[in-house]
């Protein structure tokens, strides 16, 4: 009797334990910067596809809708939860330096996607080279418009690093060529700007030859504004991120001339986070490889840029 009570038990609990499937060992914190643009609710769901398949780990997220103190304000709180690592999206080198530097100091692992921190206080930094990307940008262009032409560069956000690199970078890679930067504009990533900024552009500019703006929502505003003022057909347009649901698309309609992979790193963030979380060491260091995307490519998966 007695044997068959112990048996019946077990067999409970196989059967608790399968209904209830093993509950998740580890807490992982993220905190991405906005969810207004495509190309960060992908990096969400790149993470949190990735992170499915591990059912050892749990990702809560919190989303600071472009504000930097809410983003700072996120990740104290994930500190006091007693998360067990944070992956951080953010907004601005500066205003995030602390916070994350805090978290990392109490002995929390940071893994810092996409956009940089100031100083060394993190575990591990993911993202494709943004300079080189801006380079490969730079000398396409040039190539596009024959080694002469005028240019609006219409930036990401300049206090954040990507912007600071698309920008430094591009213009090394026009160096030598007869391309003239004749408007420039902080569009701060975002679509309503950027169109607003190449409004003034084409108000001062009678003749534009090309677009280059540092994200495919900035080109795409471009392209409305333009479009508006009925000079979408003299003018070209390029961008960077190269979703295949943005700028893929665009680059098929034939509304931008090329558009730049971005990765997210969304899945790589979590591959990390794992090797972190199972006690071995993690690179310091992950750089992201990048592809261009042109009419005559884009049905083969874009080009590669070279390492
Ligand atoms: C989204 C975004 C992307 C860009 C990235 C740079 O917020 O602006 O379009 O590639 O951030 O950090």
């Amino acid at each position: 009797m007695k044997v068959h009570m112990l048996s019946m038990m077990v067999f409970a609990l196989c059967c608790i334990s399968s209904v209830f499937p093993q509950s998740p060992n580890y807490t992982i914190g993220m905190s991405q910067c906005n969810l207004g643009e495509p190309w960060r609710v992908q990096m969400n769901a790149d993470i949190k596809n990735a992170a499915q398949a591990h059912p050892e780990i749990r990702v809560m997220f919190k989303d600071a809708q472009n504000d930097n103190l809410r983003q700072s304000a996120h990740i104290d709180e994930f500190v006091r939860a007693g998360v067990n690592l944070i992956i951080v999206s953010p907004k601005e080198a500066a205003p995030l330096t602390k916070p994350i530097s805090d978290a990392y100091k109490k002995g929390i692992p940071v893994i810092v996607l996409d956009r940089r921190i100031l100083g060394n206080d993190y575990t591990c930094f993911i993202g494709a080279d943004n300079k080189k990307i801006g380079k490969a940008a730079g000398k396409w262009i040039a190539a596009l418009l024959g080694g002469k032409g005028t240019i609006v560069e219409l930036k990401g956000l300049m206090t954040s690093t990507p912007g600071q690199d698309r920008s430094s970078g591009f213009r090394e890679g026009i160096k030598g060529s007869r391309c003239k930067i004749i408007f420039e504009a902080d569009m701060k990533w975002l679509e309503p700007n950027a169109r607003k900024e190449m409004e003034s552009a084409l108000s001062r500019f009678p003749q534009i030859d090309l677009v280059y703006a540092h994200n495919d929502p900035g080109a795409h505003g471009a392209y409305l504004a333009a479009k508006a003022a009925g000079r979408e057909g003299t003018m070209k347009f390029v961008g960077i991120d190269g979703l295949p649901q943005e700028g893929r698309m665009y680059v098929k309609q034939g509304i931008l001339a090329a558009s730049f992979e971005y990765p997210t790193g969304g899945r790589e963030a979590i591959e990390t986070a794992l090797q972190i979380l199972g006690g071995k060491k993690a690179a310091r260091e992950i750089t992201l490889p990048s592809r261009v995307f042109t009419k005559d490519n884009i049905d083969k998966g874009g080009e590669a840029l070279p390492q």
